[in-house]
């Protein structure tokens, strides 16, 4: 086990999943653990994160300096560094230039952290204050240009730190320093495991839980799917799932929850068909926005009518990642426009008078189709390209009606399938089809035609906030234009989407 003492950084998850991936079990606490408590935990290491505070400040957030008489082996990063220098004797103040972004480091002393590691190399910096002087306990390691100490190690402790961001992917060999760390001074073996987070989760929700119920949201995508499966694992029968049809979903996808979570999970799953209640609320709506609203309030309608019918729920379950948690930390009530006006059933826990279950609340994406996967998720469910709440209804351009869904249901199908033939569907980060709301004149036999028209999407992204058009081969896009115009009544053109985003959104509406 190795601790992380959270002071506040926007980076303490990710020194949790660069440890995990190097398979060392740790744990996020919080700064002011008391050496008590560390001791009885008996951690091989402990690892003090950065934080927006500055050390000297009255108010600053400290940790209990009888830590560092443990003779535990503390890594400070950034404030962690400047907290451990000062509290054993080392001088902190504002840095004569504030340092963010990209920086070189050049090592001085090869040994310990740095073995294995560049002579130079780039880091990434994002302070304002920096340690000033050592006492004569502390030697330097590494320096940049404007932070003579930007990595230090003290003489007799096994206490390190550094100034810079070794868990971000802008500090390329960052993860060797943690590895050095973690292998060499903690003598950690590296033999973590998903498993064991399964283990774990699953004590620690059951601990919660007790004998009362959970209900758990279950959407069809990844992350709800692996909530779902993870507390079925740990509780059984005390979960439900909910599942709202709610009309709008691509074909057999409400099929494949209820295999894989009635069949195969034996879970008690509530498929609560609501197509009529959302078509028919969506009769005539042609604004963009407005169909989201209406979207968003039924299903907030239908979900509350179907938990209020479980008794002795007393907890919700949402699958809820890390990145969700950072993007919802600031934006909140920030000055961002905006764009789209996403699901957001935020507020339901406490209109239903329920306590939030996120055992995702750590993980990040990839961590979750692992964890997916340890649980017996079918692939196509792990693999599954992200869908949005409002589902069809956003690809069906204009009003929605029963016809236009079944038409776009049957092209997107077809484009998924060939790319799935072809290799292409874990190539691309997210792929649909789109029923655009014209008609063009066409010629099919010896007669004029004229009909609507299909745009295929596909894009690649990281993270969904800026994405470019995937470049699929022409044959393959060949192939697929060719089966939709043949195979799907009321299509006669199909065209394909070359529009990055920033300035297009992934969806069209
Ligand atoms: P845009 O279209 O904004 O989409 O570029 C970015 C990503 O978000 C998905 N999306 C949604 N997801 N509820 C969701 O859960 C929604 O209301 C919603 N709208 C868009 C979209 O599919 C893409 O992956």
């Amino acid at each position: 086990l190795v601790l992380i003492l959270d002071f506040g950084s926007q980076f303490g998850q990710l020194i949790a999943r660069r440890v995990r991936e190097l398979n060392v079990f740790c744990m996020i606490v919080r700064h002011d653990i008391s050496a008590d408590r560390v001791r009885e935990l008996n951690p091989k290491g402990i690892i003090l994160s950065g934080g927006p505070s500055s050390v000297y400040e009255p108010n600053a957030p400290k940790c209990d300096p009888r830590i560092f008489d443990l003779d535990i082996p503390v890594l400070g990063i950034c404030y962690g560094m400047q907290l451990v220098c000062q509290a054993l004797g080392g001088t902190v103040g504002g840095a004569d230039a504030r340092e963010y972004g990209r920086a070189t480091l050049s090592v001085s002393d090869a040994n310990s952290l740095f073995r294995g590691y560049p002579v130079e190399s780039t880091v990434w910096m994002s302070h304002g204050d920096q340690v000033r002087s050592l006492s004569g306990d502390f030697v330097p390691l590494a320096a940049t240009a404007t932070c003579p100490l930007a990595a230090v190690k003290h003489k007799q402790r096994p206490v390190f730190g550094l100034q810079f961001h070794p868990e971000v992917a802008h500090t390329p060999h960052g993860k060797q320093i943690l590895a050095n760390f973690l292998r060499d001074v903690c003598g950690c073996q590296g033999l973590w495991k998903m498993q064991t987070f399964v283990e774990q989760t699953v004590a620690g929700v059951r601990e919660k839980v007790g004998d009362k119920r959970v209900i758990c949201g279950l959407s069809g995508g990844v992350d709800s799917s692996v909530c779902a499966a993870l507390l079925v694992k740990a509780i059984g029968q005390q979960v439900a799932c909910i599942y709202v049809d709610n009309g709008l979903m691509r074909e057999g996808e409400t099929e494949i929850v209820r295999h894989t979570f009635r069949d195969w999970f034996k879970a008690d799953l509530h498929v609560v068909d609501a197509k009529e209640q959302f078509l028919s609320a969506l009769e005539g709506v042609t604004e963009p926005q407005e169909k989201r609203k209406i979207i968003g309030r039924v299903f907030i309608d239908v979900f509350k009518h179907e938990a209020k019918s479980i008794p002795g729920a007393k907890f919700l379950a949402q699958g809820t990642l890390y990145p969700d948690v950072i993007e919802s930390g600031g934006s909140a009530d920030g000055p961002a426009a905006t764009i789209k006006l996403h699901h957001n059933v935020g507020g339901l826990p406490k209109e239903l008078g329920f306590d939030l279950i996120e055992p995702l609340r750590d993980l990040f994406k990839d961590e979750v189709r692992k964890l997916g996967l340890e649980l017996g998720l079918p692939e196509d469910v792990i693999w599954r390209h992200p869908f949005p709440g409002p589902g069809l209804a956003v690809r069906c351009l204009g009003d929605v009606t029963e016809e236009k869904l079944s038409t776009l249901r049957k092209a997107d199908t077809i484009f998924l399938k060939e790319l799935k033939d072809a290799g292409w569907y874990r190539k691309t980060s997210q792929a649909f089809a789109v029923l655009l709301p014209v008609q063009s004149v066409g010629v099919m036999g010896d007669g004029r035609t004229y009909e609507k028209a299909i745009a295929l999407r596909a894009v690649q992204t990281d993270d969904f906030m800026t994405a470019d058009w995937s470049r699929l081969p022409d044959d393959l896009l060949a192939k697929v234009a060719t089966e939709i115009i043949n195979r799907v009544k009321g299509i006669n053109r199909v065209v394909y989407d070359i529009s990055s985003k920033p300035p297009a959104t992934i969806e069209w509406e």
